[in-house]
């Protein structure tokens, strides 16, 4: 897949390309068994998800910081299928508290967990530390995922055990992944504001989300679990992810219009990713516009990638241990 095909749509070996929407590149599944939490589900991309899986007939959990905005969700995806399951949790991916109340209210619940779309984000904020002091994109687009996951591991790992469904979890990285700091990860600064660049640091937590998903997916394949891992950049779309840099975007829209797709084009490479039966035990892989892709050389750096898994391990339990 290259420029000619994202500017013309013209689709890859999947079958699928830029042009493809959700609802195209999921025709024709049932989903009907499955439960999916779908992070950041009340905008964008992730909201698109949600109505996507939803009409393919998966119980969707739209896990959300704004619980207005949210419920509003909701309510448009019951507007245009009332037959839809969706419910509504709170969660803020930047506090571990959050992360870790949430995860309570999904247990008590009591329900299965095959889809976790890890998609909400934020990008290029001011320099800023969360309540528990890290960084905030490194902590919301990062370090809540990693958490959020974690903790969600032993439910998936028995609803596949238990259902002999396979089990996905997709992180929504970005292009952008390639735009970081000299090291990919700032290790020893991460916190800092000398040195901040809100773009290095937006591409470095894009970073995090494949190394994330690899060093999972390599994890849990060692383990032998019926649960895969994989990365995607959804596109480039105008949304409210947008919002510290609305000049910068809709400048850079004006001249490149022709590579930018809608909303729905732009949730087809995650409802791919997620329920496409061509994907099956397809695990550790990085995906754009519905095909695979090979990302940068950091993001298929194993060692960096087990490196960041022990050093947000050990952020976690600093910031536990606070709380
Ligand atoms: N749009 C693009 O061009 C593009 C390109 C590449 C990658 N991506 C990735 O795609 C994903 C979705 O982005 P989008 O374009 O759909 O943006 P969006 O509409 O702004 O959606 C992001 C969602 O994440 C939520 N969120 C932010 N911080 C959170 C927190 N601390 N806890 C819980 N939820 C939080 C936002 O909630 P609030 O409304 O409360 O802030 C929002 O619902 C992001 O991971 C982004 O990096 C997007």
């Amino acid at each position: 897949m290259g420029f000619f095909s994202l500017v013309t749509g013209r689709p890859g070996a999947s079958g699928f390309g830029s042009a493809s929407t959700a609802e195209q590149v999921t025709e024709g599944i049932d989903a009907k068994n499955l439960t999916a939490i779908v992070t950041g589900g009340a905008s964008g991309i992730g909201l698109e998800t949600a109505k996507i899986l939803a009409l393919r007939r998966a119980h969707v959990i739209i896990a959300a910081r704004n619980i207005g905005a949210a419920n509003k969700a909701k309510q448009i995806i019951l507007e245009e299928n009332e037959k839809a399951r969706v419910d509504v949790l709170i969660l803020d991916l930047c506090s571990v508290k959050s992360v870790r109340a949430f995860v309570d209210s999904f247990i008590a619940l009591d329900l299965p967990l095959n889809l976790l779309i890890n998609n909400a984000g934020v990008m290029f904020c001011p320099h800023r530390l969360s309540e528990d002091g890290i960084e905030m994109q490194f902590a919301t687009n990062h370090l809540g995922h990693f958490l959020l996951t974690n903790l969600l591991l032993e439910k998936m790992k028995n609803t596949a055990k238990t259902t002999g469904i396979e089990g996905r979890i997709v992180n929504l990285s970005s292009i952008a992944h390639v735009h970081t700091y000299g090291n990919g990860i700032r290790f020893d600064r991460i916190n800092e504001r000398s040195g901040y660049s809100d773009k290095r640091a937006y591409g470095q937590s894009k970073l995090a989300n494949i190394l994330h998903a690899n060093e999972l997916s390599r994890r849990l394949q060692a383990e032998g679990v019926n649960i895969t891992v994989n990365s995607v950049h959804p596109g480039i779309i105008m949304t409210p992810l947008m919002r510290h840099s609305a000049f910068l975007m809709k400048t850079l829209r004006f001249f490149t219009f022709c590579i930018w797709k809608n909303v729905p084009q732009g949730a087809a490479t995650t409802c791919f990713v997620a329920l496409h039966p061509k994907l099956k035990r397809v695990t550790g892989k990085y995906y754009v516009d519905c095909n695979e892709m090979k990302p940068s050389s950091y993001a298929r750096n194993e060692k960096l990638a087990k490196r960041l898994w022990d050093f947000s391990n050990k952020l976690i339990d600093g910031a536990s241990s606070k709380s």
